[in-house]
């Protein structure tokens, strides 16, 4: 089978097309026949060797795909050849830029027939993770204002979409007048250009001195800065990524009178202390289903292009999901 590796960390170059045996499930495997794998920034920042964490090389990136069951192996219970799953797992563990994956039976879930593979490869890092901070974190209700930053990426997009499921009010922070057309199409209410408005003073303006209930950081650096000061008394801020790859500076006074509440959140790390993302992808699934959520994919790339993949997400242009689609 083909598969994508990393053999030296460096640009998206070094993304190289390498033959591995197809493998046989052990105890509690499932083999996947890939139909897509999602990409994401720690499949970058895994490329180019400054992810905090990851197996030795050569390794194959990918922390989340789907396709169909094609072998199980000893012990496997509630999963049978030709179902449709979804997948996770760490850098390399399985690594989803491959043809032929052997996903834990406890790292998959089924996919209901009429949700698109490609849809659901991009659930478990980006969508779960929105989920997760918004309705488990951050505890967003109906009526309540979300300010999101990076509001057109992976994880934003998601969280527009969820938000407004929820009834709230979104103010969306991206960095085009493009993406701020895109996101008012996904349901934001209010969208701010990062390059041109001044966020704490806009989302003053917009919530009439109120501040937001809610911020949803995965830009950290300013934003997360920013974010304290635009939250009001009781509000909460989920910081779960640091794109910004920068350092913030924050005055306490800018939230301890508030009775602000700061979750930090790392999908990875929650899993392996115990979390069971399971039920949540689950609800998940069923909402993309049901036809209340749309999994935004800007482009599809085969396997051999993996690459072109990670330059398009390098660049900061995509809108929602980037995606490998690999097996018919
Ligand atoms: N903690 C977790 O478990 C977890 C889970 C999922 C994702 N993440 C992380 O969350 C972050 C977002 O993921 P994603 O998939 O949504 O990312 P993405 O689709 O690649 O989008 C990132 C966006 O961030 C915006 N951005 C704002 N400031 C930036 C800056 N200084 N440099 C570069 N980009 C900047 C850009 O959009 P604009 O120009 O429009 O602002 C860019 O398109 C990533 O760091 C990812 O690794 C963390």
């Amino acid at each position: 089978m083909r598969v994508v590796q990393v053999a030296e960390f460096g640009p998206a170059q070094n993304l190289v097309l390498a033959e591995e045996p197809d493998p046989t499930p052990g105890a509690g495997q499932l083999l996947v026949s890939v139909a897509a794998a999602g990409v994401n920034r720690s499949d970058l920042l895994f490329r180019s060797g400054r992810y905090h964490s990851g197996p030795p090389l050569p390794a194959v990136p990918g922390g989340e795909g789907a396709g169909t069951v094609v072998a199980v192996g000893p012990d496997v219970t509630g999963f049978a050849v030709g179902d449709r799953v979804l997948g996770w797992g760490g850098i390399g563990a399985p690594g989803f830029y491959r043809e032929l994956a052997l996903v834990q039976q406890d790292k998959a879930v089924l996919v209901p027939e009429g949700v698109d593979l490609a849809a659901a490869a991009g659930l478990p890092i980006a969508w779960l993770s929105a989920w997760h901070c918004l309705r488990a974190l951050a505890e967003l209700r109906a009526g309540e204002t979300v300010l999101i930053h990076a509001a057109a990426s992976g994880v934003g997009s998601a969280a527009v979409q969820i938000a407004k499921d929820l009834g709230a009010t979104v103010i969306g922070v991206v960095g085009s007048a493009d993406k701020q057309r895109w996101i008012s199409e996904l349901g934001a209410d209010h969208t701010l250009n990062r390059h041109a408005a001044d966020i704490v003073a806009e989302v003053e303006r917009v919530t009439e001195g109120r501040g937001v209930h809610v911020a949803l950081d995965a830009v950290g650096g300013l934003a997360f800065a920013q974010s304290l000061k635009a939250v009001g008394s009781g509000g909460r801020v989920v910081a779960l990524a640091n794109v910004a790859l920068a350092p913030s500076t924050v005055d306490t006074r800018d939230f301890y009178p508030k009775n602000v509440r700061i979750n930090g959140f790392q999908l990875t790390n929650l899993m392996r202390a115990g979390w069971d993302p399971r039920p949540e992808l689950r609800e998940l699934l069923s909402a993309v289903h049901e036809g209340r959520f749309t999994v935004p994919i800007d482009a599809s790339f085969p396997l051999a292009d993996a690459a072109k993949a990670h330059l398009l997400l390098e660049s900061g242009d995509s809108q929602g999901k980037v995606v490998l689609t690999i097996q018919a």
